[in-house]
């Protein structure tokens, strides 16, 4: 039987995390976070090149590692090589190289393909920047989830009490200038996709407005 898929996209720190596994605990579903694939491939050639984060260094490094994915309280994780990189995943460094790196179209493709077999762990919520347009265009729903640059500037700064207001922002639109403008999948609201407008909202809203939209399609 063919496994349904929510995609849930959107820019930096629009919320898309902490409402997918809500949404996903509510429905019995998996749920996938595709940016931490992203990131974890940044920290992989962080430590394997990291004089080398261009394409060749990049794809070099992918061709050789070894990822193992498995189920964490209904969350895909993944170790490479053995190690676990989640500790790692949103440092300094990860964070300054993710969206370059995310924007060479050989590391897409690869995250991509993995993705795409995340489908052996069950139904799935899936987060990130082109889950509807290219991951899966053929999503149950799709979903995108935005909020004004200063409302989620705020949310992360709650996230990280060691950060500055003005360098988180300028962090999230850098990120968001890069992911936006790159030529492979670009961010951007995919066809048939429900925009949510979460500033102002709260986690417990914006769930709800998910699940009123699945149930009312028949998803329990
Ligand atoms: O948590 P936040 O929204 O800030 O970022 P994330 O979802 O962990 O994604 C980190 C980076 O990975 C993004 O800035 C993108 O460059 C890249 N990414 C992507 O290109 N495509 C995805 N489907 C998910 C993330």
């Amino acid at each position: 039987m063919s496994k349904r898929i929510i995609a849930i996209d959107g820019p930096s720190a629009s919320g898309k995390s902490t409402v997918s596994r809500r949404v996903a605990e509510e429905l019995g579903f998996c749920c996938v976070d595709s940016g931490a694939l992203y990131r974890g491939v940044t920290w992989l050639c962080l430590r394997a090149c990291p004089k080398r984060l261009d394409a060749k260094g990049v794809l070099g490094a992918l061709a050789r590692v070894r990822p193992e994915f498995f189920l964490d309280a209904r969350a895909v994780r993944f170790t490479l090589d053995g190690l676990d990189p989640w500790p790692e995943l949103r440092s300094e460094a990860v964070v300054e190289h993710v969206s370059a790196v995310a924007a060479i179209p050989g590391v897409r493709e690869w995250v991509v393909e993995r993705l795409r077999g995340m489908t052996v762990f069950g139904d799935l919520v899936m987060e990130g920047r082109d889950i509807g347009s290219v991951v899966f265009p053929g999503a149950d729903f799709k979903f995108y989830l935005d909020a004004d640059e200063s409302e989620r500037a705020r949310r992360r700064l709650l996230e990280n009490a060691a950060a500055d207001l003005s360098s988180v922002k300028s962090s999230i639109s850098r990120r968001d200038r890069i992911d936006s403008t790159r030529k492979a999948a670009p961010l951007r609201v995919a066809e048939g996709a429900c925009v949510i407008d979460t500033t102002g909202l709260g986690v417990e809203d914006v769930v709800r407005i998910i699940l009123d939209k699945v149930r009312a399609g028949g998803f329990q």
